[in-house]
C-alpha cells in the first residue's frame, strides 16, 4: 500500500484508512480501493471493531493472501459502485477479509447485506462478523437444534451477545461464561438461562451438561470442557484467549464419541462466506427486520478514536460491540 503523512484536503483518488504499524493504530493516507469484478465499493459510514483488530496492530494476525492491509472486518454504508443486485445509492452491510476502518472498501457482492429497515448504519456495522461467526457455530458447524443446550463462553462479547439471540432463537438453552456479574445480567436480558462468572466459580462444576460449546478461550477451558460435553457433543474452539495449548484426556473423547473443531471466518474462499452471510440471512433476516434479533452496539466511537475503542476492548469492558461512526 501507498502511504503519505499527510491526513487532511482528501482527494478523489485517496482517503483515510487506519494501518497497524508497529504495534500501533496509525490513520494514513492511502489510495481508494478499485473493484476487481464481481466487487461493490462502499462509502464506509459505521465500521465494526473486533477482536482481530487488536491482534492485527499487535502483529500476531496478519491479513490473508490477497486482503487489504487497512483494519477491520465489517462495515455498514452506500454502495458507490454497484455489482450483483446493489447499485449505487443502496444502503448496505458487508462482511470483509479487511479495509474496514477507511472511508471506501471494496467487497465481493455475495459478502454484502441490504441494511435492514429501522436498522442504524452503527447497528449495522456491529451485525456481520459476530452473528456471521455465531451462525457458522451454532447452525453450519454446531447444527444446533431446538431443545439442546449450549454454553457460549464469553457470553457478552461482539460474538457471544449475537450467539446468545441466535440459539434462543433455533429454541435451544443458553448457559454462559462472563467475567463479571453485570454481564451476566446482559447475558440473560438476551435469553441465557444463567452462567458462571469464571472470576469467581468454576464451569464445568456449576453448569449442567451440555450439547454444545462454542469456546474463544481455549487453555485450561479445554479440559473442562470436555468434561462438560454430553455424549455425542462438540466443542467449537474459536479462538485461543487463554493459551493455545492443553493437555487433553482423550479418554473422554473417546467415551463420549466427542468432536473437536476449528472454526476461522476470515480466511475463507469468498464462496464459503457468500454463503455463510446469505445463509445467515435466509435463517435469520426476517428476525432482524422483525427487531427481534439485533446487535447489542456497547458504544460508538468517532473515527479518529480507534485507540480508545481499542483500550476498551481490550480492557475486557464492553458488552456486546464496538462500533466508529465516520462522518456522514
Ligand atoms: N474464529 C473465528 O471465526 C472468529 C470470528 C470472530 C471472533 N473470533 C474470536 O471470538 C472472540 C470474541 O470476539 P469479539 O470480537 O466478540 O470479542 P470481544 O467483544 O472483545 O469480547 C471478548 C471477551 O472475552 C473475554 N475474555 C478475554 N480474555 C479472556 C480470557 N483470557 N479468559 C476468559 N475470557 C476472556 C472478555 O469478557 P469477560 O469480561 O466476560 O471475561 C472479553 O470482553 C475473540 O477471541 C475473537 O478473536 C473468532
Amino acid at each position: 500500500m501507498s502511504v503519505t503523512s499527510s491526513t487532511t484536503n482528501a482527494q478523489s483518488e485517496t482517503m483515510s484508512a487506519w494501518v497497524g504499524e508497529g504495534g500501533q493504530a496509525r490513520l494514513v493516507r492511502c489510495p481508494r480501493p478499485e473493484a476487481r469484478p464481481g466487487e461493490v465499493v462502499i462509502r464506509v459510514l459505521a465500521a465494526g471493531v473486533n477482536r482481530a483488530d487488536l491482534l492485527q496492530v499487535a502483529g500476531h494476525y496478519p491479513p490473508p493472501a490477497g486482503a487489504s492491509e487497512v483494519l477491520g472486518l465489517e462495515v455498514a454504508g452506500e454502495v458507490v459502485q454497484g455489482a450483483g443486485s446493489f447499485k449505487p445509492g443502496d444502503a448496505v452491510m458487508a462482511l470483509l477479509a479487511g479495509g474496514g476502518y477507511a472511508e471506501y472498501v471494496a467487497v465481493d457482492a455475495g459478502s454484502v447485506l441490504p441494511l435492514p429497515q429501522g436498522i442504524s448504519v452503527e447497528q449495522g456495522a456491529a451485525i456481520p462478523e459476530a452473528f456471521v461467526t455465531a451462525y457458522q457455530c451454532l447452525c453450519h458447524l454446531g447444527q444446533l437444534a431446538a431443545g439442546q443446550r449450549v454454553l457460549l463462553h464469553a457470553g457478552a462479547s461482539g460474538v457471544g451477545t449475537a450467539a446468545i439471540q441466535l440459539a434462543r432463537h433455533l429454541g435451544a438453552e443458553v448457559w454462559v461464561t462472563v467475567g463479571s456479574e453485570a454481564k451476566l445480567e446482559a447475558c440473560r436480558a438476551l435469553g441465557a438461562t444463567g452462567g458462571v462468572n469464571h472470576r469467581q466459580g468454576d464451569f464445568a462444576q456449576a453448569l449442567p451438561p451440555v450439547d454444545l460449546i462454542v469456546d474463544p478461550v481455549g487453555g485450561d477451558y479445554l479440559g473442562r470442557n470436555l468434561k462438560l460435553l454430553k455424549p455425542d457433543g462438540q466443542l467449537i474452539q474459536l479462538a485461543m484467549m487463554g493459551g493455545r495449548r492443553a493437555e487433553v484426556d482423550l479418554a473422554l473423547v473417546l467415551a463420549k464419541r466427542l468432536t473437536v473443531r476449528g472454526s476461522t471466518l476470515r480466511s475463507q474462499p469468498k464462496a464459503v462466506k457468500a454463503a455463510l452471510v446469505q445463509g445467515l440471512w435466509q435463517r435469520f433476516g426476517a428476525a432482524f427486520e422483525g427487531g427481534e434479533i439485533a446487535p447489542v452496539v456497547d458504544s460508538a466511537y468517532a473515527f479518529e478514536s480507534v485507540a480508545e475503542a481499542h483500550r476498551r476492548m481490550a480492557d475486557n469492558a464492553n458488552t456486546g460491540k464496538l462500533v466508529l461512526k465516520l462522518a456522514q
